[in-house]
């Protein structure tokens, strides 16, 4: 399905108008700006898909991307949504605003049962900070699968990545629901993108 031209299907800007459970879901989670939707563009490979910017603050809603051709009618779901998240964190927007994305994206890390796993996106830059760790505390405790994923890779010199790599799983080694292995990526240069896709793969619907 990676292959397929992928599509846009709803912005769910509140809990109570998240769609009926559906499809396996894998969801794209880290501090605003560290690379969510340019990941998911990269993956599918199509650049406009999700939309992207400088300014942290770009994504608002829960963003519903599925592979095309599955009508949605009946058993012809798509075997598989990807679900790009508001970033946590700082945010070019008033402080009422980014209080309610955040408690949308906690909610529904929280609590949705078709959730199989959410990339924890982290700057290869900064590593995990604070409200990173809250995040990992909450799917810990929720027991909700999580992957780390470092972005921007190209942006670091590559003798320090294997430092960041060693440092990052020391930091997730005694928590419950951390998938062990970290994936280093850059939506830039394409690094990391077959390795996730592979783990999105194993979660789909057959
Ligand atoms: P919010 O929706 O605001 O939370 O941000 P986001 O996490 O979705 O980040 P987004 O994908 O919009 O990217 C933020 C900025 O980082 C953009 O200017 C991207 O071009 C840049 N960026 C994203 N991924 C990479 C990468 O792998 N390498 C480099 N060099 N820049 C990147
Ligand atoms: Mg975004």
């Amino acid at each position: 399905f990676f292959a397929r031209p992928w599509v846009f299907i709803r912005g769910v800007p509140r809990m109570d108008v998240l769609p009926p459970e559906g499809p396996p879901e894998i969801a794209f989670a880290g501090r605003s700006n560290v690379g969510k939707s340019s990941l998911i563009n990269a993956l599918v490979g199509q650049k406009g898909l999700a939309r992207t910017s400088n300014t942290p603050g770009r994504t608002q809603e829960l963003n519903y991307f599925v592979p095309g051709g599955y009508s949605g009618e009946g058993a012809d779901l798509p075997p598989i949504a990807l679900v790009d998240m508001p970033g946590y964190g700082y945010a070019e927007a008033p402080k009422e605003q980014v209080d309610a994305w955040t408690s949308l994206v906690f909610d529904y890390l929280r609590g949705r049962s078709t959730l199989k796993r959410v990339f924890v996106l982290i700057d290869s830059r900064h590593g995990i900070k604070r409200n990173d760790a809250d995040v990992l505390d909450l799917l810990d405790k929720a027991a909700v699968s999580y992957q780390i994923v470092l972005t921007k890779t190209d942006k670091i010199k590559p003798v320090g990545l294997p430092k960041l790599v060693a440092a990052t799983h020391e930091a997730i080694r005694k928590r419950a629901a951390a998938f062990p292995e970290i994936v280093a990526t850059s939506s830039e240069k394409g690094t990391g993108l077959d390795d996730l896709k592979a783990a999105i793969t194993g979660f789909a619907a057959a």
